[in-house]
């Protein structure tokens, strides 16, 4: 009787400790997350640096909808997740929904004209027509989810983004050759059929 309480003391006991053990876990992984959270920003150097080729000819920033700024934005503390998300199935980094800016420039500058025009896709619910900068050609695949699941950081590919004022195709990342230099000193996937469907079947 006595030892069946106290083998069950014991079992809670161990199922407190287990439970106070995986809090004091979960607490100091959630600081991790938090300390991690300023490289991912692109502030640290070691995310800034770039694994990649920078493009040397100059490739000029397309014409956009609105004058957006990553350096005004980026620079006032906002972490690039905020206005990238990585959906299923996880290719994509997507551009920010209008409600997004929205949440800030309902108020922020909310007089100036390109706040003007940005509440006006807002209120017509279009969707902003950015003018993609960086693009694979088609029929090859990629995926940021498995590059960023491996440890690396948005400025490894496309640079300080957050020191730029107008986006334009600053590294060569889109390439070929720069998908297999980098694969090749990390020791990833090298076959044609990583990044190319065809030929359909050998
Ligand atoms: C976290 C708040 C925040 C979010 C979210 C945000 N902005 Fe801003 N934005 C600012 C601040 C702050 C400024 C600087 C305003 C100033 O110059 O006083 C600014 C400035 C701008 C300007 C320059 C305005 C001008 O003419 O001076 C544009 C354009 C702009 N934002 C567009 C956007 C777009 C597009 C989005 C969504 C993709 C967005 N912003 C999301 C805070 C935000
Ligand atoms: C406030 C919202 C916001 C934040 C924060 C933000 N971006 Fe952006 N980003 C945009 C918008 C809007 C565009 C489309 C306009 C443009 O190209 O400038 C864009 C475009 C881009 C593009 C080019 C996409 C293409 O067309 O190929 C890249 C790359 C990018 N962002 C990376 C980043 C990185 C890295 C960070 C963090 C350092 C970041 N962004 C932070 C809103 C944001
Ligand atoms: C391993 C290199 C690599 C890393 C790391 C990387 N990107 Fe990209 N990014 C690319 C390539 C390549 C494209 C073109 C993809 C395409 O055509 O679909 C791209 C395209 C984009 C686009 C255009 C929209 C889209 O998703 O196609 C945005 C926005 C973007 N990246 C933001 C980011 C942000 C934010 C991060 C960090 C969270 C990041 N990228 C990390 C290589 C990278
Ligand atoms: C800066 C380094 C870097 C660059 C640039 C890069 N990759 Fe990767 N790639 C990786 C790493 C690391 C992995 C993850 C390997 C793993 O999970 O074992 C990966 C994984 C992949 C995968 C998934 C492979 C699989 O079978 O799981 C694909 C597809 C891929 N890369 C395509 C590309 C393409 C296309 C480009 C160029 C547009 C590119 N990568 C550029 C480092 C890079
Ligand atoms: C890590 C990713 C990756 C691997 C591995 C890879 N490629 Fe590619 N390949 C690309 C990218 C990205 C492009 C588009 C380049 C551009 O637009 O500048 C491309 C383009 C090509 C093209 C031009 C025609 C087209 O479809 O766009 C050929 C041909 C090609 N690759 C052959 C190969 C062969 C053969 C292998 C195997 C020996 C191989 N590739 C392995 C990423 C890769």
């Amino acid at each position: 009787m006595t030892r069946t309480v106290s083998a069950r003391r014991t079992r809670l006991t161990a199922a407190l400790a287990a439970t106070l053990s995986a809090g004091l876990i979960l607490l100091f992984g959630l600081t991790l997350r938090a300390q991690q959270a300023v490289p991912a920003n692109g502030a640290n150097a070691a995310a800034q640096q770039l694994l990649v080729k920078e493009n040397v000819a100059p490739h000029a920033a397309p014409e956009q909808p609105l004058p957006f700024s990553h350096k005004t934005h980026v620079s006032r503390g906002v972490q690039c997740r905020v206005c990238h998300t990585n959906p299923e199935p996880g290719n994509q980094m997507t551009f920010p929904a209008v409600a997004t800016c929205m949440g800030c420039h309902k108020t922020t500058a909310a007089d100036r004209p390109a706040i003007q025009k940005l509440a006006g896709f807002a209120q017509s619910g279009e969707a902003i027509p950015w003018v993609r900068v960086y693009e694979v050609t088609k029929g090859v695949t990629w995926t940021h989810r498995k590059h960023l699941q491996a440890g690396l950081q948005c400025g490894n590919c496309h640079g300080p983004v957050g020191e730029t004022e107008r986006m334009s195709m600053a590294t060569a990342v889109t390439t070929m050759g720069n998908c297999i230099a980098c694969h090749q000193s990390r020791n990833a996937p090298m076959t044609c059929h990583t990044c190319h469907a065809w030929p359909a079947e050998e």
